[in-house]
């Protein structure tokens, strides 16, 4: 996946580059900028000390010394004063103008701290909206594997209401596949039918109500409403999760790359996936082509069954992202954020 948007301290990463949210005066600081001199050592400031200071902006490389990297590109961004001062400009510049410095140097990896985020106090959604779209961007021109570095959680903040409105969500569709509390089996099948407490079952609350669940040890068999013709089914009932991904990019009229860049897919699995008509994909990569092409549940649930996956409502995951589809929402930018806030593993990584 070309951008990756990790929780570490980027002090740690083996890639080819890493940024550093530095000062104009680039003679170190607190935040990531002393985290990268201090665990660069002395003679990055000495390097640092020879390049006469930096634009806010604006980007200058050296090397990496004892950090695992082979070079850090420090930038300097805006201090967020507002949002009416030119800050986002400023900020895209800085993501920009490092890029290219990467790319001067054949950088194949690059790590992004949120700059500005931290002492310089931009909005951290906001920054990392910026970051998020000035990457992805760049990315639709270059290959580069480019690393988001969130060192804390609040990094990622989500609306008080997206939030809320995604834990009752899950609430109404997560399916304990654990023991089943014996209150709620009263309360599903009423005081008659109670499972013992060793047996295990995977209780369906929409089954219930469906009244369509037939539930035993383990299994509950749920009544989905299927939308699509019989017909529909049976022409693609053969076919491979390749061959119905390749059918839906010519549906939805897009070309291939704007459809794997969207996913966040690089063009080397794209390619595998296109020469292998058996091919099999994680269900993470199958998930985001699902969402690039904006498929809806019932589509999402067919192409995810060509790569042998289904959603589960056991797998807060699964439940998330069929919340953002059900809600026609297909920005992955906010389906990460949704993930990470209640800490499961992003899209596109
Ligand atoms: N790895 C990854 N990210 C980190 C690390 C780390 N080791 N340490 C801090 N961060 C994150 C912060 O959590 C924040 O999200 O980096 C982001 C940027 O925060 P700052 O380092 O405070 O940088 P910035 O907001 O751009 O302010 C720059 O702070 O450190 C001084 O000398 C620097 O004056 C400059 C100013």
């Amino acid at each position: 996946m070309p951008l990756q948007i990790i929780r570490n301290d980027i002090t740690k990463l083996n890639c080819d580059a890493i940024v550093n949210a530095a000062n104009a005066t680039l003679l170190g600081g607190g935040g990531v900028d002393g985290a990268i001199h201090k665990a660069a050592g002395k003679e990055l400031l000495q390097e640092c000390m020879k390049l006469g200071g930096c634009k806010t902006g604006q980007a200058k490389i050296t090397g990496g010394y004892r950090l695992p990297c082979r070079y850090v590109i420090h930038t300097v961004g805006p201090k967020w004063n507002g949002g009416q001062t030119g800050e986002r400009e400023l900020l895209e510049s800085c993501y920009r103008e490092s890029l290219r410095l990467a790319l001067e140097h054949d950088c194949q990896s690059v790590a992004f701290p949120l700059i500005s985020s931290g002492v310089y106090g931009y909005p951290k959604d906001r920054a990392l909206k910026v970051a998020v779209d000035c990457i992805t961007g760049f990315l639709f021109e270059h290959d580069m594997l480019v690393y988001l570095v969130m060192f804390d959680k609040s990094s990622f903040q989500i609306g008080e209401k997206l939030f809320a409105d995604i834990t009752a969500f899950i609430d109404d569709k997560y399916v304990d596949t654990h023991f089943v509390s014996r209150r709620t089996q009263r309360d599903e099948w009423g005081e008659s039918t109670v499972f013992g407490e060793s047996e295990q079952a995977t209780l369906s609350r929409e089954s219930f109500r469906e009244g369509a669940a037939t539930a035993s040890k383990g299994i509950s068999f749920q009544k989905r409403t299927v939308s699509r013709s019989l017909e529909d089914l049976l022409k693609q009932e053969d076919e491979s999760f390749s061959q119905a991904l390749l059918r839906k990019i010519d549906e939805k009229g897009m070309t291939d790359s704007e459809c794997y860049k969207k996913a966040n897919v690089d063009r080397k699995l794209f390619s595998k996936i296109r020469s292998d008509v058996h091919y099999h994909p994680s269900k993470t990569t199958a998930i985001a082509f699902a969402i690039a092409l904006e498929l809806n549940l019932d589509e999402t649930k067919d192409l995810l069954l060509k790569a042998g996956f289904a959603l589960s409502h056991s797998n807060k995951f699964d439940i998330i992202i069929e919340y953002f589809i059900t809600n026609g929402n297909y920005n992955v930018f906010e389906i990460n954020e949704a993930l990470f806030a209640f800490d499961q593993s992003l899209l596109g990584v």
